[in-house]
């Protein structure tokens, strides 16, 4: 069967691959697609704004309108360049301003998780990097241009697709200058400058002097197309977005909307306030945070996203593509354990992460904390399955314990009953026992088994036993219950 919306993934990932010479040179290109004409390479982007959203809400939980808005500015995006491409270059408008995007949000909601997935179903190049990067090199210039260099990269050297890309640069709140406009502050007002050229239109040459991957690039794409290839990157269709938590913005917008009442004292603001307060926000806030005007100006899409609360973290869990659990099951598969979770016990895991204050992302730490002891341990069992439920959660090392207790148990009975054709039984107090004496002496479960009872088999079979079952008083004194057992049914058979 094939899979119509991944034939178009390929069919437009083609049409970007393709050089606008070689559209008319390489015979085997020509004409294959309906999007390409002439002289430049067409783009074959049919994807709809709703099918983006549908596709993005399988993954994304509880940023439904952040969704709506990227979903649909991304595939307006592209979908014009498709038409642009198709329009005479006189007659295209002048200084257009695309939708790059500004995402504001907290740390571990989706921002990443989502422009990943765009990246994956539209198939286009796609670059993250850190603001960070960019204001820590202490020199203004050069290394922005970097960003479209590895979007080449990315695109395997193939430049009409790289300029098809996306860019995402994370922590932007991190090259805002905060106010005195001495020492870093005036590095990071020279980034912003740096890459509002580039995201609004400008070219790039391919190679630096200095940098040796680029060269590599060059001679690459040269091999491919056989031809001298191109020395600049057009950035006109590169789709920017840029993201951060902007701390701090929250003070800004609060302190304007209470510019006129005199005497204003700083509130707290709480989590819930800061989503309304967010939502208020103006592009005069993040001038005030620290932002050139022309580089907001750039960004003409702003998205707010949503913190995570408990049920959405519970959300995240029970959504059949999440990767904390997938993660977490793969991680026990590696030892041929199936890992299992209830869903009480997903809640109060939820309510665990939701405490740490880093979104999602603190699920992962929860899950960690509370699972590493039964990585170590349960692969040098025979244990298969786990299942995570509120005791467990409750008192992990009890279960755990409980857990290697019962399956050592279980491993001395099956080889005993091999080696001696007898089954062997605990009752309740004697595993009890065992477990405390295991603890106490430091000893693995059958090492202490096989010393208490090495010599079981011999009475048993004297007896002509083929069951037994081991009582508190074996554990404690093994010998002497065997003899005394002897003594008192010996006869009787
Ligand atoms: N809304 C969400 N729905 C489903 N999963 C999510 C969501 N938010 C985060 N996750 C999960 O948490 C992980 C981390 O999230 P992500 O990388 O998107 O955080 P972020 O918002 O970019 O944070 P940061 O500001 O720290 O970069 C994702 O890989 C994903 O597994
Ligand atoms: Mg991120």
């Amino acid at each position: 069967m094939t899979n119509p919306s991944r034939d178009k993934e390929k069919a437009f990932e083609e049409i970007l691959k393709m050089d606008p010479e070689e559209v008319q040179t390489n015979p085997d290109h020509a004409g294959t697609h309906a999007g390409v004409s002439g002289h430049e390479s067409g783009i074959n982007f049919n994807i709809l704004p709703e099918e983006l959203e549908e596709y993005l809400n399988q993954y994304v939980v509880g940023q439904e309108s952040t969704v709506e808005v990227i979903a649909t500015k991304v595939c307006t995006h592209f979908n014009r360049m498709k038409i642009e491409n198709q329009i005479p270059e006189d007659e295209r408008i002048i200084g257009n301003i695309k939708s790059n995007m500004l995402l504001i949000g907290p740390t571990g909601v989706g921002k990443t998780y989502i422009i990943k997935h765009i990246a994956k179903k539209i198939g286009v190049p796609f670059v993250k990097a850190d603001a960070t990067k960019f204001s820590e090199t202490g020199y203004v210039g050069g290394d922005v241009e970097d960003l479209i260099r590895e979007l080449v990269h990315e695109a395997d050297g193939d430049i009409s697709r790289a300029e098809y890309g996306i860019i995402y640069i994370d922590e932007i709140d991190k090259i805002a200058a905060s106010g005195n406009m001495s020492g870093p502050d005036v590095s990071r007002t020279g980034v912003q400058r740096n890459l509002l050229k580039l995201m609004e239109e400008s070219d790039v040459d391919l190679k630096t002097p200095h940098d040796l991957a680029s060269q590599v690039e060059a001679a690459m794409e040269a091999q491919k197309t056989g031809k001298v290839t191109r020395k600049k990157i057009n950035t006109k269709n590169i789709l920017f977005i840029v993201s951060g938590a902007f701390s701090g913005l929250t003070d800004i917008i609060n302190k304007r909307l209470n510019k006129q009442s005199i005497g204003f004292e700083k509130e707290k603001i709480s989590g819930e306030k800061t989503q309304e307060l967010l939502k208020l926000m103006r592009t005069e806030d993040l001038i005030t945070y620290g932002f050139e005007s022309e580089f907001i100006g750039r960004l003409p899409v702003y998205v707010i996203l949503n913190e995570l609360d408990v049920d959405g973290l519970f959300k995240i869990l029970k959504n059949r593509y999440s990767t904390v659990i997938l993660g977490k099951k793969m991680d026990f598969k590696a030892y041929n354990i199936d890992l299992d979770f209830t869903d009480d016990a997903l809640m109060e895991l939820a309510q665990r992460a939701h405490e740490e204050k880093t979104g999602a992302r603190g699920l992962l730490s929860v899950f960690e904390k509370v699972l590493i002891k039964f990585e170590k341990k349960l692969p040098s069992t025979n244990i298969d399955k786990l299942l995570i439920d509120m005791d467990v959660l409750k008192n992990p090392e009890k279960s755990l314990e409980s857990l290697i207790l019962k399956d050592a148990l279980e491993t001395f009975q099956k080889d005993f009953l091999i080696e001696h054709g007898i089954y062997l039984t605990f009752d309740e107090a004697a595993s009890q026992r065992i477990g405390e004496l295991s603890r106490e002496k430091s000893k693995k479960i059958h090492v202490l088994c096989d010393e208490l009872f090495h010599d079981y088999f011999h009475g048993i079979r004297l007896m002509n036993l083929e069951n037994f079952t081991i009582t508190e008083e074996a554990v404690n004194t093994p010998s002497e219950f065997m003899d005394k057992y002897i003594k008192q049914n010996y006869h009787k058979e």
